[in-house]
């Protein structure tokens, strides 16, 4: 059974890695990556293959940045071509980005078994390009695998019949727990010269949050408070810094004392640099559930999660007031000890990608199989 699993954007590459190992050492399965090219830079792209040891993608869409229609039509109309060359058994996307939908959309079009990993979530936010792209996916696919208790109850509201879904863990903490005593030993604290729990960790990349003026005025002044307490060391994102250079407000930025701008982190650095915060502050989805594994405290500046369990059970706190003056009062509270110790959700212990393995295996050489 070939099985070509699709990425597109940074937070793709840590989900198909694991993927992509346990298919190999499956007896019955192939793999091959098909990449789309929506993140390019070296360091959202080419360090995650290397550190994750992940081979170059077999298929290269080279798409590049644009509007996400640009990108979704490009993507389809390429993503065609390979497939009417080389038709796989099966094709996996996973999580929401632009390449999961594009490249669901075609194979499940021409009849190809299409199955999505981290299937289900739902942060009832319709104006989240991410959540549009869940919905879609999820509707379409043919098998859904699912990460936490809510995918299941939100796709059973959504008439999905229950063979159909499986719920078998999560595959991003799969490669944290592959990685993290790698990433333990790798020097980046002493390369920034922070010092583990004394610094406040810090990404902000949301359209929501940083493409408007409002927005990044906002980021400013929590930047400023935190730095009050604690260093922050803030790796930014392309979309952030660009839009703070477009607004004439890099410079302000630059200047805060006590702030760390580093550029996009790989892997391994980054997860030393989650695993050793005080506290970390962020719009991201995949790091409060990292966040969560590592038992760290995470303040998340949206105002709806898609992954309630990092909130119900983890070390997740939403921030339903972006207010700076709000969020400073909870960072407080955090940093003076009130953080939720939090407890692991159930199947987040790096065999994700084994279950989903042995599953596609199964209901492949199942006769009345629902692939
Ligand atoms: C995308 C995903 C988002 C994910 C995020 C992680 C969608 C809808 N969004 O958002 O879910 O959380 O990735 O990073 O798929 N850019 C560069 N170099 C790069 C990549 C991007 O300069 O390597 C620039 C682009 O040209 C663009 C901006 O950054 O100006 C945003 O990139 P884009 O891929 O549109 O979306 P993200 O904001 O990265």
């Amino acid at each position: 059974m070939n099985i070509l699993s699709i990425v597109g954007a940074r937070p793709n590459f840590m989900k198909v890695a694991p993927l992509h190992r346990a298919f190999e050492a499956h007896p019955q399965l192939q793999s091959k990556i098909l990449h789309t090219g929506q993140h390019y830079d070296a360091k959202m792209s080419d360090i995650f293959f290397n550190q994750l040891g992940m081979p170059q993608p077999h298929y290269h869409l080279g798409i590049g940045g644009g509007s996400h229609t640009y990108q979704k039509a490009n993507v389809m109309l390429k993503f065609e071509e390979i497939l009417n060359e080389s038709r796989p058994d099966v094709v996996l996307v996973v999580g929401d980005v632009n390449a999961t939908v594009a490249c669901s959309l075609v194979s499940v079009k021409m009849g190809i078994p299409t199955v999505h990993v981290e299937a289900g979530l739902r942060s009832g936010d319709r104006s989240m390009p991410e959540e549009v792209n869940r919905i879609v996916t999820d509707a379409i696919c043919n098998h859904l695998f699912v990460t936490e208790h809510s995918g299941l109850i939100n796709l059973a509201k959504e008439g999905v019949p229950d063979e159909k879904v499986s719920f078998v863990g999560n595959v991003m903490i799969d490669s944290l727990v592959h990685f993290r005593e790698q990433a333990a030993a790798d020097p980046i604290l002493e390369q920034t010269g922070v010092s583990p729990k004394s610094y406040i960790l810090m990404t902000m990349h949301r359209p929501h949050n940083v493409d408007q003026e409002a927005g990044l005025r906002d980021i400013l002044q929590v930047i400023r408070y935190a730095a009050v307490h604690q260093q922050v060391v803030f790796p930014i994102h392309p979309r952030t810094a660009n839009n703070f250079q477009r607004f004439g407000l890099f410079e302000d930025l630059q200047a805060i004392p006590g702030l760390l701008l580093l550029e996009p982190q790989g892997y391994l650095q980054f997860l030393k640099l989650m695993d050793n915060a005080a506290l970390i502050i962020t719009d991201s989805g995949g790091i409060q559930e990292e966040t969560t594994y590592l038992q760290v405290p995470c303040m998340t500046f949206r105002d709806t999660t898609e992954r309630p369990v990092t909130v119900e059970l983890g070390t997740n706190f939403l921030m339903a007031d972006l207010n700076p003056e709000t969020v400073k009062i909870q960072m407080e509270s955090i940093l003076s000890g009130h953080a939720k110790q939090g407890v692991i959700p159930p199947f987040w212990d790096g065999r994700a990608a084994e279950r989903i393995a042995d599953k596609l295996a199964l209901l492949y050489s199942t006769s009345n199989s629902t692939l």
